[in-house]
């Protein structure tokens, strides 16, 4: 094999020699890891997005937009879940990839998933952010400068909204250093990381819960009607609703989904990967789908979709109908909540880096050093936490939550493409978890990931570009000259 072969695999043996050499200390049961999904999903989608999705999109029919996000989602489960099983280490679709299609497909993807984690995380704390300087307003305290709770474009599009000069200066303070504290916490280990995850997620999933149950007797069903609002378009050339608008709205909730795959990246800390990772996976989107669906049917029964409110939609909605000690309670869960999407979305970040660097395409030094006591990788949990934070305190949401939603929708587009061309390859390799009906299946996954990425902007597909351009750059300059696969096959 040539020594730059763009196209050269890991062998999958070689798999078996990373689980071996692993120094993660194996902690995590089948009902942890599926915590870790779901404390990976309910987050800012949930919370934030289904707003602007029944309002303007969907109306009434935002659950259904959440069963079609679902759907596309769990073909992309399944495959992932089919490949975990058979390669328990924990790069996620990057690992997979390496051993299937090829290094530099594999390292284009690792690429992507920076996207997905590191972006995602910051997305997230700028949501955080958000709800709790609304904690602080509900508390009480009000006149917080402008610019040290805004990126410094949201800071201008504030002080223009009430009239004031903008600020000459804006960092959304909150953001950056709630991302330090998720950072502390995971330099800490992984049997802590889990155990406050564990709390976390109990919380956000009670707080749902009571959402559903405590909104039920507040149902207008006349809310629900018409369930599909009539298509119509606005001055600007922007549609609205109609199954067009379900549609639309199923793109936006899909930014609810991302993190379920987050199960597969922690391969290396499961005590049986092989059955538990499958089953955490298909578990945890479940469970969400279920959720949402019900909240959503919830929340556009308790508020008319046209009067629902685009910041914090679901708290809004309990103090419209008098109950402002459930707001309350929602934020203050939706503050704690947002946190666990962070923890597992920059624990899974490392962990990829850390696989990556293993093979010799990152700096091991930096992405494979492992804390003697707390046997984590925390210097490149450092580095992912320094990077996140300055990224969260300048970013506005939307751009982040965009990148986040593209790099991610191609990933899984892409490993229903290796899962399908490991399965014609080499059929004989030993797959405790089996999707049935792959082609199908994979074809589905592939299709519909796809056709959300088009349903995104020019300019997210053009931020799309640019970084794929300097991940190519990287792979070419740095990353082929140092893969391990170099003194394997010379
Ligand atoms: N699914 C995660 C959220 O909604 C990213 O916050």
């Amino acid at each position: 094999m040539s020594l730059n072969n763009p196209f050269r695999k890991k062998p999958i043996e070689a798999y078996s020699d990373d689980i071996k050499q692993s120094q993660l200390k194996r902690t995590l049961g089948k009902w942890e890891l599926t915590a870790i999904g779901v404390g990976a999903v309910i987050g800012g989608g949930i919370f934030v997005l289904t707003g602007v999705a029944a309002n303007q999109y969907a109306g009434p029919a935002l659950a259904l937009s959440f069963i079609l996000a679902g759907i596309g989602c769990l073909f992309a489960a399944f495959c992932y879940a089919e490949f975990a099983s058979i390669l328990p280490v924990s790069g996620s679709a990057y690992a997979y990839s390496y051993g299937t299609i090829g290094e530099f497909f594999a390292w284009f993807i690792g690429w992507n998933l920076i996207l997905e984690y590191m972006m995602g995380a910051t997305t997230v704390a700028v949501s955080w952010s958000k709800y709790f300087v609304k904690l602080l307003h509900l508390l009480g305290i009000q006149n917080i400068p402008l610019y040290l709770v805004n990126d410094p474009v949201s800071a201008k599009e504030e002080a223009l909204k009430l009239g004031i000069e903008a600020p000459a200066f804006a960092i959304n303070l909150p953001a950056a250093l709630v991302v330090w504290l998720v950072t502390a916490v995971l330099v800490r280990g992984i049997k802590e990381s889990a155990r406050t995850n564990n709390i976390i997620v109990l919380l956000k999933v009670a707080a749902v819960l009571f959402v559903i149950v405590a909104g039920i007797s507040y149902i207008n069903t006349s809310n629900w009607q018409p369930f599909i609002p009539e298509r119509m378009v606005d001055d600007s050339g922007m549609g609205h609703y109609g199954l067009p608008g379900v549609l639309t709205a199923a793109g936006i909730v899909f930014f609810a989904f991302i993190g379920f795959d987050a199960v597969s990246t922690q391969a290396q800390e499961a005590v049986n990967p092989t059955k538990d990772i499958p089953f955490a996976i298909i578990a945890s989107l479940v469970i969400c789908t279920t959720l949402y669906v019900l909240v959503s049917l919830v929340l556009t029964g308790m508020v008319n979709y046209t009067d629902i409110d685009l910041g914090a939609p679901v708290a809004s909605a309990f103090g419209s109908v008098g109950l402002r000690w459930a707001s309350l309670l929602i934020t203050v869960a939706a503050v704690v909540g947002l946190v666990s999407v962070m923890l597992v979305m920059l624990l899974s970040q490392t962990r990829i880096f850390l696989n990556m660097a293993k093979d010799g395409l990152l700096p091991q030094k930096l992405f494979a050093a492992i804390h003697p006591t707390f046997k984590t990788p925390w210097k490149s949990t450092l580095l992912v936490g320094a990077i996140a934070s300055v990224v969260a305190a300048v970013t506005p949401i939307e751009k982040a939550t965009k990148m986040t939603s593209i790099g991610t929708l191609f990933a899984f587009a892409m490993i229903c493409v290796a899962v399908f061309i490991l399965r014609k390859k080499q059929p004989q390799l030993h797959r405790p978890y089996k999707v049935r009906y792959l082609p199908l299946v994979a074809s589905l996954g592939f299709l519909f990931n796809v056709l959300l990425m088009f349903s995104l902007d020019a300019s997210t597909w053009l931020r799309l570009l640019l970084w794929s351009a300097v991940g190519i750059a990287v792979y070419f300059l740095y990353s082929a000259k140092n893969s391990r696969l170099n003194s394997n096959h010379s």
